[in-house]
């Protein structure tokens, strides 16, 4: 097993592609804390955890406001531990054209994409460099890469998360944590649902043809949370189905 005796924390594991990240961390060994908001969906990823044999634990949090991050990470201080690898992967997505953003969904998507990622990674870099190792794993976007119409906003957030991923690499990497983030492509999970049909547009023009299965992205975070990426900072692995790879 990959990852035993580590402790992960996962955002968004109650859906998705973090729900897959957290069961497979858990088949590698490690003790998994299943962090979102939907308190029904995340006891159930941990009781699917468990029925296979594995360790995890549901934390509520709404990840938007620092105090909700601080109350959080005291919660997770006083009952799960120091955390070995932090995967940051809550995050909205919501469409739309620069003139049809109101400020509320530009407000949700910054402190969902960008600020909770900063303000969790602000208290756990720290423990880990003193530590003298650790992992961070930033959900990215093939959206923070290229510009589209719908997804300036989205994407904009994205690519600072990009940035950070490199920037805290810089920061942090000298004292033996590693940062580096996924860059999924078109994914089916629970949050793509609405959009499955453009989605399926979208994928025609993939080398692989087709939507990635969440399983696929947890691939590369097992990888990047496992010794093997020792050596490994402040790079983004596309698991795109080609996605940035092609002209279209
Ligand atoms: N699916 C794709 O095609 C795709 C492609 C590229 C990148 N991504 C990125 O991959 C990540 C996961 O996407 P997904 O498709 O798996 O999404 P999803 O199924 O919609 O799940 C999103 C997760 O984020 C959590 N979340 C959202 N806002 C939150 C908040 N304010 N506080 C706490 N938790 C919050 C949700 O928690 P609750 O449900 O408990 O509220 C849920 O667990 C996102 O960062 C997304 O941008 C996805």
């Amino acid at each position: 097993m990959r990852l035993q005796g580590k402790k992960a924390l996962i955002t968004g594991a109650t859906s998705g592609i973090g729900q897959a990240i957290a069961e497979a961390f858990a088949r590698e060994g490690a003790y998994v804390a299943v962090v979102g908001r939907n308190e029904q969906r995340g006891k159930q990823v941990v009781e699917t955890i468990k029925i296979v044999g594995g360790s995890a634990v549901f934390f509520a949090a709404e990840l938007t406001a620092k105090t909700d991050i601080d109350r959080l990470m005291k919660a997770v201080d006083e009952t799960f531990g120091p955390v070995d690898i932090l995967v940051n992967n809550a995050g909205i997505f919501p469409s739309g054209l620069t003139t049809q953003i109101d400020e509320a969904t530009f407000d949700a998507v910054i402190a969902t994409n960008l600020k909770a990622p900063f303000f969790l990674s602000a208290i756990l870099l720290p423990q880990m460099a003193k530590r003298g190792s650790g992992k961070v794993i930033n959900i990215t976007s093939g959206a923070a890469f290229v510009g589209s119409p719908p997804m300036a906003l989205y994407g904009s957030s994205k690519a600072a998360l990009t940035l950070l991923t490199k920037a805290w690499a810089a920061e942090f990497g000298p004292n033996g944590v590693n940062v580096n983030a996924i860059s999924p492509g078109p994914t089916s999970t629970p949050g793509t649902m609405d959009g499955k049909e453009s989605l399926e547009q979208v994928v025609q023009t993939l080398p692989a043809r087709r939507i990635a299965q969440a399983t696929e992205i947890a691939g590369a975070a097992v990888y990047l949370a496992s010794d093997e990426a020792s050596y490994v900072h402040g790079t983004t692995i596309a698991v795109d189905g080609g996605g940035l790879a092609v002209v279209v």
